[in-house]
Order: C-alpha cells, then sequence, then structure tokens
C-alpha cells in the first residue's frame, strides 16, 4: 500500500499505523504521477496530509485519473481535500480552523466508522474544509469547521477524513484506518515478521549468490539484526567484524561474542584495539575531535581487518564482494527515499565508512522501521538483550565523559551507567524509555560529605529521553523512587561520584547526547 506524501511530517506516521495493521506500506512522494504509482502495482493508497491550502498558489494537486485506477483511496486531511477537490466536490475557507482535540459528529458509519461511536474527540489541523462532498460520495461525519468531514464511495472504494487517524490523540484512528484497509481495500493482515524473514532471506539470496560478504557489527540492534538476517540467507559466506574500542558499556563486548554467536551462528572476529583508541585520545576533550578520532580509527582497523579476511578468502579464490549494512527505512525516507546508489551515511555512524571501499551494499533493513527490525530480531532468535537494547552511539561511552576518555573515567562512568540500567530495567521502565545516556563530568568536581569525611568528587548526568526517532525528544518524567535508589546506589558504590543529577531538556534545544 502507498503513502502519497503530501510534505508534511504525518507521512511517517502513517505508514508506520498501516505497518502496526500488518499491512506493508510504502511512502511515495505527490510528485509521482499517476502511471508511476499505478506502476507500483499497489494494493491501496492513503493521500496525506500537507502544510497547503488546495487553493495556494503552487499546491499538489491529485490527478483525477488516480480515482479512475479501480484502486482503493483513502484521502487524509489535504490528501482529503486535494480528493474532495478533484472529483467536484467544494473545498472553501469556512473562518473556523480547527487544531488539535476536536469533536466529531458521525451521522452514518458506513465502512470507514464502523463500530465507532456518534460522537468521537479526533486530532485535527485545517483552515479550508470541504463543504460540499463530492457526487456520489455519502457524508458520514461533521464538525464545528468542517460541514463535510468524512466521506465515503463504497462503490468505487473511495474513502476520506478531515482528520488524523493515525495521530494517537484520535480516538479510533487506528480502527479507522484498519476499516479503510481490511473492509474498504480488502487487504489483509499477513505483513508479519516470519514472512518479512522468508522474504529477504530470498531477496539476499539473490543478491549475494556465491560471494563473499562482511558486516560491521557495533552490537547495536540494527547491525546485529542485520547480521542475522544474511547469516541465515548465506550462512558462512558472512564475516562480522566487531572493533572493540574500549568505549562499550559493561559486558557488552562479551555478550556479542557469546550470546550473539551461539544464537545466530555468525563467523565473527573481534578486534581488540583499546589501547588504539585510548592512545589516540589521550589529551583530547574537544567533542569533535573526539568523535573524529573514533571515527578515524575505526575505518583503518576495519580495513585491516578487512584485508585480513580478502587475504584468506583470496586463498579460496573467493572475492568479498558485498557490504552490510543496516540502514533503516527513516534513514532512506529521510535521504529522499532515493534508490540505487549505494552511498554509505556517515552522519552519526561511527561505521560511517569511506566512500572508496569497493563494496555493493546489502541492506536487509532498508524497509523496516526500529520496531519492526526489533521483531525480525526475535523472529530470528537474536537474543532478547540485544533486540531490546537502546540506541547507542557509534563513538560509544567516548562522547558520554565530559573531559579526557582514559581508562579511569570510562572504568567509573561504566560502574555508573550499570547501575542505572539495571534498575530501570528492574522498575518495567524501559519501554518507556527511548534511551538513558548516563554521562560522567570528569572536568567538574564539587563538594560532598560521604562516610564521614569531605569529598571532592565528579557528578553524574542521568538524560532519560523518549522520542519516536529521535530527531526529537522529551525528557521522560521517570519516578522518584526510582531515581532515588539509582542515586543511592551510584553514590554508594561508585566512590568517586558524589552527586547525581537529572537532565530536563527536551531535544531540540539539547540533543539526546551530551557530546
Ligand atoms: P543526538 O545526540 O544528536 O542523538 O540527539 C540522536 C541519536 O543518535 C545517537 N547518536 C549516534 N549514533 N553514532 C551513532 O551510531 C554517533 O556518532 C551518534 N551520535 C549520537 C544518539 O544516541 C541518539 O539515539
Amino acid at each position: 500500500m502507498l503513502v502519497v506524501d503530501f510534505g508534511a511530517q504525518y507521512a511517517q506516521l502513517i505508514a508506520r499505523r498501516v505497518r502496526e495493521a500488518k499491512v506493508y506500506s510504502e511512502i511515495v512522494p505527490h510528485t509521482a504521477t499517476v502511471d508511476q504509482l499505478l506502476a507500483k502495482d499497489p494494493a491501496a493508497i492513503i493521500l496525506s496530509g500537507g502544510p497547503s491550502s488546495v487553493y495556494a498558489d503552487g499546491a499538489p494537486a491529485v490527478d483525477p485519473k488516480l480515482f479512475d485506477a479501480g484502486v482503493p483511496v483513502m484521502g487524509i486531511c489535504y490528501g482529503f481535500q486535494a480528493m474532495a477537490q478533484a472529483l467536484g466536490g467544494d473545498v472553501a475557507r469556512t473562518g473556523l480552523s480547527e487544531f488539535g482535540g476536536t469533536d466529531v459528529d458521525v451521522c452514518a458509519t458506513g465502512i470507514l466508522l464502523d463500530g465507532t461511536p456518534a460522537h468521537q474527540v479526533t486530532w485535527m489541523s485545517h483552515g479550508d474544509a470541504v463543504r460540499a462532498a463530492p457526487p456520489g460520495f455519502e457524508v458520514l461525519a461533521t464538525s464545528a469547521g468542517a460541514p463535510v468531514a468524512a466521506f465515503e464511495d463504497r462503490e468505487r472504494r473511495l474513502y476520506g477524513v478531515q482528520w488524523h487517524p493515525e495521530v494517537k490523540h484520535s480516538e479510533h484512528g487506528q480502527a479507522v484506518l484498519e476499516h479503510f484497509l481490511y473492509d474498504g481495500a480488502g487487504l489483509a493482515p499477513d505483513w508479519t515478521a516470519d514472512n518479512v524473514v522468508a522474504e529477504q532471506v530470498e531477496a539476499i539470496r539473490a543478491q549475494i549468490g556465491d560471494a563473499r560478504v562482511i558486516c560491521a557489527l557495533s552490537g547495536g540492534v540494527d547491525s546485529a539484526v542485520a547480521a542475522a538476517l544474511v547469516q541465515k540467507a548465506v550462512g558462512d559466506q558472512l564475516t562480522c567484524v566487531h572493533v572493540d574500542h574500549g568505549l562499550m558499556r559493561a559486558g557488552e563486548v562479551e555478550q556479542i561474542e557469546r550470546d550473539f554467536v551461539a544464537a545466530t551462528g555468525v563467523n565473527l572476529v573481534i578486534r581488540h584495539e583499546k589501547e588504539r583508541f585510548l592512545g589516540a585520545l589521550a589529551g583530547v576533550t574537544d567533542p569533535e575531535q573526539k568523535r573524529k578520532i573514533i571515527g578515524r580509527e575505526f575505518i583503518r582497523v576495519f580495513e585491516d581487518a578487512q584485508r585480513d579476511i580478502v587475504a584468506e578468502a583470496g586463498a579460496h579464490g573467493e572475492e568479498v564482494k558485498f557490504l552490510v549494512q543496516g540502514t533503516l527505512y527513516p534513514d532512506v525516507v529521510e535521504s529522499g527515499g532515493g534508490e540505487g546508489a549505494a552511498n554509505i551515511k556517515s552522519h552519526h555512524n561511527v561505521g560511517g565508512l569511506p566512500d572508496d571501499l569497493t563494496f555493493s551494499l546489502v541492506e536487509p533493513l532498508r524497509t523496516l522501521f526500529k520496531d519492526e527490525v526489533r521483531a525480525v530480531g526475535r523472529e530470528l532468535g537474536v537474543p532478547e538483550e540485544i533486540v531490546s537494547r537502546q540506541p547507542f552511539p557509534g563513538p560509544g561511552l567516548g562522547i558520554r565523559i565530559v573531559g579526557e576518555v582514559t581508562e579511569h573515567n570510562l572504568e567509573i562512568l561504566r560502574r555508573a551507567d550499570a547501575i542505572a540500567r539495571e534498575e530501570l530495567t528492574r522498575a518495567g521502565l524501559d519501554g518507556e524509555i527511548w534511551q538513558c545516556p548516563v554521562v560522567l563530568l570528569a572536568d567538574v568536581r564539587s563538594v560532598g560529605v560521604q562516610g564521614d569525611g569531605r569529598t571532592y568528587g565528579h557528578p553524574i548526568v542521568l538524560r532519560p529521553v523518549s522520542s519516536e526517532d529521535a530527531m526529537t525528544a522529551d525528557w521522560t518524567r521517570l519516578p522518584y523512587d526510582v531515581l532515588s535508589v539509582i542515586s543511592t546506589r551510584i553514590t554508594n558504590e561508585v566512590r568517586e561520584i558524589n552527586r547525581v543529577t537529572l537532565d530536563v531538556t527536551s531535544k531540540p534545544p539539547g540533543t539526546i547526547e551530551w557530546e
């Protein structure tokens, strides 16, 4: 099913909700022609919301040809108005804009609103409204500012709502989407993790054939699940390389070495390079410099590992032709949905490998959102500790120490971080938190009293955040009793720390990581 993106932030959310209904969805730009849309052979189409007025100069219109193709279509907000306008309805400014929670009165449930109550709160964001539905449509709902707030033409399988069913604040929003998908468009909820695995395994085999393939395994969810998929598809043709830069959290390298290998059976090469990284970072406190050094050293180590693997493979007359990357769907969408060109993203990615590597990319997660990657990982038997792991930056604890990255500072941070993680897990809060960086302010000291004596120790910062995609975030309101346990344990058990502080800044203005 295709989501036509009219340029607001909602298209991704719609695609996610459709997939939550177990229907595969892809986002396409509104500039795609009807022929291009139909060439993808969609089973259904949703026209998303957008920031324009359908009357504004240059506002994207919908080609009425789309509605003659026999494909079920649902318009949402701007998409709803554009649909009404294209089919001969009347769209105008009513003088009453509606933003946020808005009451809607249902006059006929039809297919779309079946089983939903006569009065419901929906989430709206519009100035224009549909005043009269196009010929052949039945009006299903109205609101104070939208004389026609929902309509459908069951015969032509065309549907629309003024509100945003994809937003959780719309009561029954998911039900409305599912009515369109299942009852309106006749789709089955069969986009499931086992189907994704089966499909991807086949695609990977077709792409790789007999060639050798390598994967930089960071220990994060994405690279682990990508590697597990490729391993399932081509087994021993895959070699994973984990660069142990000494900046991982407590127990992480062991977890990859032991649990991941046991669960998936991958060939794993671990390059222990702690001295190299700490040597290069000695005396450095500037965040950007740290990131550059870590990135540069990572590439060198990876190139060494690659050379060794190529040398070994060469002896067997096989070449390493492919590199596995854990690129996710939001990355693809944000970089313009670009197909084809193998452009390894380097931002925020310590695995940002140089572009002169002569590999073709294997990106088995390119069509998936994070939660789907986790579901696929579980299906493949990747250990839960890895699958449910919160995002962790490539440069690791190196960018969570404000000050110099030394073995001593890393050890302090590792112990504090392990306590915070343990208590958050014990309190059952992992699901609510996107991630919780723990940051050591190695450059700061404050006076305290521990036991009978004066201390002059370092503060630690807890940075729990809630987010959908890490682009924006809010600080998570953790229960005081959990914060209290974390604070007490850290100051008792990590002698060098005498103060625990909580970061209550959203993003923006603060980024999630401190450096
Ligand atoms: P910021 O700090 O920019 O982080 O708000 C957004 C998300 O990205 C993660 N992050 C990184 N991930 N390499 C990574 O693989 C990096 O260099 C990097 N820097 C930040 C961060 O943990 C958060 O999830």
